[in-house]
């Protein structure tokens, strides 16, 4: 099998040592650990077809990975005993698409770019920007996360509130699917509705459908002048307020984001300032473009809005940024055990009450948590980190959090996807009949089970 492998893309790409592996082997936040009998990173779909006809073939498993900055243990591969073993295949096999790095001529009347999976964030839109565009989504993650990986996981970003997720930005895909077979769907039309939407089904799909070898993005217009603002408020009811009145006097809302006073103190305990004089139990990140003085514009909007103390900048404002997506690094490094992270969603109008159970959690003495709130409260985002659980409170604090979520009729996965952490969970947002269907068309791409086992439907 390692010689096959070997002869398709190369020696020097087939990895087996050890030191070689270990990093693909565990994903960003140290929680999930795996097992691959050898590390695989073809360059084109030819290769990856090849590769995935090989496996069918061997019936070998494989666990597809782009930058493994996924949050829900989906870019890792099985961590018990070999799956597939059963029937005598090899271990899973972790196909890395980082070499897959060609990015078309960017199609400026069109607006649109086509990319391979392996490209990250930060170059599809720098490819954009060099054309006067910009790509739609956008995150933290953007130097590492890649068009294949915020594809398959349907990721939102700091920009869904403007130009939504990234199944929103898909023109066009090219996959392998898990018998070795290419589908390519790629064009740069803006109207073709023949049949079902499969682009739009493989987003989110987390690897377990096909491998994702490129993608037709849609590209946005490049970001005008804005002004970036934080703003402390008593009450998140008076932050949502804000984003429809400045919505209502003509401002777009580029970005919204809301942290809490928890998270700015540990974002300024590891160097980073605080935004504001005046402490806060919220501050909210507002980036708002329009026409005319943009900075009076927002000036009058806090006025009204009775804000006390605020900030102002024109963007891009990296520093006032970087004060929110720094929680996630700040959080890794704050926590005494891996931090349970449960991305979830509620609809906006329960924003205000969900922040207020969440943040009860502290006080369950019965299981000791830390925990600290912030996400993209345009969207009804709100990531859930709780710092130094005790391994045996993890499940039920778990619960506890998503029994508050669906309680106000929210989402347990908001845009991270499900991965292995939320297997357990799919039916509190699904109906049987649901899950009985989304069963059905993994069996019909994936008869064999081979695509990322264990990812989504545990
Ligand atoms: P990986 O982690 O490698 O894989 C993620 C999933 O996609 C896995 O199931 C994997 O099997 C599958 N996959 C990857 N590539 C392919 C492919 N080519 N074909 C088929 N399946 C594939 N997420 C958000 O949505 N919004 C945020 O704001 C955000 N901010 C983040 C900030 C930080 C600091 C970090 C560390 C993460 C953040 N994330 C965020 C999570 C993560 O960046 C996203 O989930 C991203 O989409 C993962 O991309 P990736 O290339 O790293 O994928
Ligand atoms: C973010 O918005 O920063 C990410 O989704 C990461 C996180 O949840 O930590
Ligand atoms: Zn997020």
């Amino acid at each position: 099998m390692l010689s096959r492998l070997r002869d398709i893309v190369g020696d020097q790409h087939v990895l087996t040592d050890p030191d070689q592996t270990a990093g693909y082997l565990t994903d960003w936040t140290g929680r999930f650990t795996g097992v691959a009998s050898a590390v695989v990173r073809p360059r084109t779909t030819a290769e990856v077809a090849a590769v995935m006809s090989l496996c069918a073939a061997e019936c070998v498993p494989v666990c597809v990975q782009g930058g493994n900055t996924g949050l829900v243990g989906g870019s890792i591969p099985p961590s018990g005993p070999d799956v597939g073993a059963e029937r005598g295949a090899a271990g899973p096999l972790l196909l890395s698409t980082t070499r897959m790095t060609d990015i078309g001529e960017v199609d400026t009347i069109g607006r649109c770019v086509g990319v391979q999976a392996g490209v990250t964030v930060e170059a599809v839109d720098a490819a954009a920007a060099a054309a006067g565009l910009a790509f739609g989504v956008d995150l933290a993650a953007r130097a590492s996360a890649t068009a294949g990986g915020v594809v398959a996981t349907n990721a939102g970003g700091i920009r869904m509130i403007r130009h939504g997720n990234t199944r929103a930005q898909i023109l066009g895909i090219e996959a392998v699917l898990a018998d070795g077979r290419i589908l390519r769907r790629w064009s740069s039309l803006v109207k073709d509705n023949v049949g079902y939407d499969l682009p739009g089904l493989l987003a989110g799909s987390e690897g377990t459908l096909a491998v994702i070898t490129g993608v037709l993005f849609r590209l946005v217009p490049a970001l005008r002048e804005t002004i970036v603002a934080v703003a402390g408020f008593d009450w998140v009811s008076d932050a949502i307020a804000l984003i429809g009145t400045a919505t209502d006097r003509g401002l777009t809302v580029e970005a919204a984001e809301i942290m809490t006073e928890a998270g700015v103190d540990l974002v300024h305990s590891h160097g980073h300032r605080r935004p504001l004089a005046t402490p806060a139990p919220y501050l909210v990140l507002v980036e708002v473009s329009g026409t005319g003085d943009v900075e009076q514009a927002v000036v009058d909007l806090l006025a009204a809005a009775g804000i006390a103390d605020a900030v102002l900048e024109p963007g891009p404002a990296r520093a006032l940024w970087s004060i929110r997506e720094s929680h996630t690094e700040s959080i890794a490094r704050s926590t005494a055990t891996p931090v349970v992270k449960l991305d979830v969603s509620v609809p906006i109008r329960a924003l205000p009450q969900a922040f207020d159970d969440l943040s009860a959690l502290a006080a369950d003495d019965a299981r000791p948590c830390r925990p600290i709130l912030f996400g993209h409260v345009g969207d009804g985002n709100i990531h859930v980190n709780l710092l130094d659980v005790a391994e045996d409170d993890t499940r039920a604090l778990t619960e506890k959090v998503f029994a508050i979520v669906t309680a106000h009729g929210g989402s347990i996965s908001a845009e991270h996807g499900i991965g292995r952490a939320k297997t357990d969970w799919t039916h509190l947002g699904r109906s049987d009949v649901d899950l009985a269907v989304m069963r059905s068309v993994k069996d019909t791409f994936d008869p064999n089970g081979l695509l990322n086992p264990g990812v989504i439907f545990g």
